[in-house]
């Protein structure tokens, strides 16, 4: 895969995503978000990618919407302020649902729509002394597409207090929010990410995709709404060829075939 503003790596059934424009910390343009949406497209639906790793290169993870092209759009018409809007929802809605789970590797600073796709990711881990925020206001803008992902994360009071103020904070403070998941010396980030990686490729490929969908469906919603779609799943799922080759696996004391 050949990208102006990405470098893709395949490493075995782990594919790596990396930010590639380091000299304006990884914002992104339309030609970003473009291309960040098909690379994950494509990337979550191949049989030989079991997990996505998305990273930034240079000093930053990412500094959120390129601000010289959003600025930009106030010459634009209505239609298409409404088309790049959406064309930035795609993206981050193409992170939140793909089938293949997403580990970020952040770093540095993650602001704005950076931060908002570490929370997208499944299992972000950051580095200590990376810069967090929703700096929108600062800016005179709001944290509009990327608030369905951050308020599942962090919740509606830190939501309150993070996008009203537009503060900076450091990673401590987003692993305590539930923004990431560990806060690591960033000589350790690799290494953690490694070993997320790790369990991540021990699970059957199918069940994880599925198991995104169901904490997709069930969140937030009334037990009594979502029982008969947990059954139908459980019911599905267990006499699926994954889910009787791994309970066959664990009877006959050997290891499953997806990890052979
Ligand atoms: N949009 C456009 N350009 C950006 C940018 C953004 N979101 N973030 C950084 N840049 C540019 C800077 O203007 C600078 O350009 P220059 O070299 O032409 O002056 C270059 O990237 C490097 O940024 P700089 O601030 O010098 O780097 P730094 O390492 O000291 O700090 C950040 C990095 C990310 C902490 C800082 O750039 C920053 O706070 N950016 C704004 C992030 C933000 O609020 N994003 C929300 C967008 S909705």
């Amino acid at each position: 895969m050949q990208f102006e503003r990405l470098q893709v790596e395949q490493d075995g059934p782990v594919a790596r995503v990396w930010l590639n424009r380091p000299e304006l910390r990884n914002a992104f343009d339309g030609l970003m978000v473009t291309e960040l949406r098909k690379a994950i497209f494509e990337l979550a639906r191949r049989d030989d990618v079991r997990v996505i790793v998305l990273g930034g290169r240079g000093s930053a993870f990412c500094a959120g919407a390129d601000l010289t092209w959003m600025k930009a759009m106030a010459g634009f018409t209505r239609d298409e302020n409404l088309r790049e809007a959406q064309s930035m929802a795609d993206l981050f809605y193409t992170v939140y649902e793909s089938p293949r789970p997403i580990v970020a590797r952040v770093h540095g600073a993650a602001l704005g729509g950076g931060a908002g796709l570490v929370a997208a990711c499944d299992i972000p881990v950051a580095a200590l002394g990376t810069r967090f925020g929703f700096t929108e206001v600062r800016l005179g803008l709001i944290p509009a597409v990327i608030s369905p992902y951050v308020i599942r994360k962090i919740g509606e009071s830190a939501a309150r207090e993070l996008f009203l103020t537009g503060e900076r904070f450091e990673a401590v403070r987003a692993a305590e929010m539930g923004l990431v998941r560990a806060a690591v010396p960033e000589e350790d980030l690799d290494v953690t990410v490694e070993g997320r990686v790790r369990e991540l490729l021990a699970a059957g490929p199918r069940a994880v995709a599925e198991a995104k969908t169901l904490i997709s469906e069930v969140a937030f919603r009334r037990v009594e709404d979502v029982q008969r779609y947990t059954v139908e799943r459980i019911a599905d799922l267990r006499t699926t060829p994954e889910g009787q080759e791994g309970m066959r696996a664990f009877l006959e004391k050997r290891k499953p075939s997806w990890l052979s």
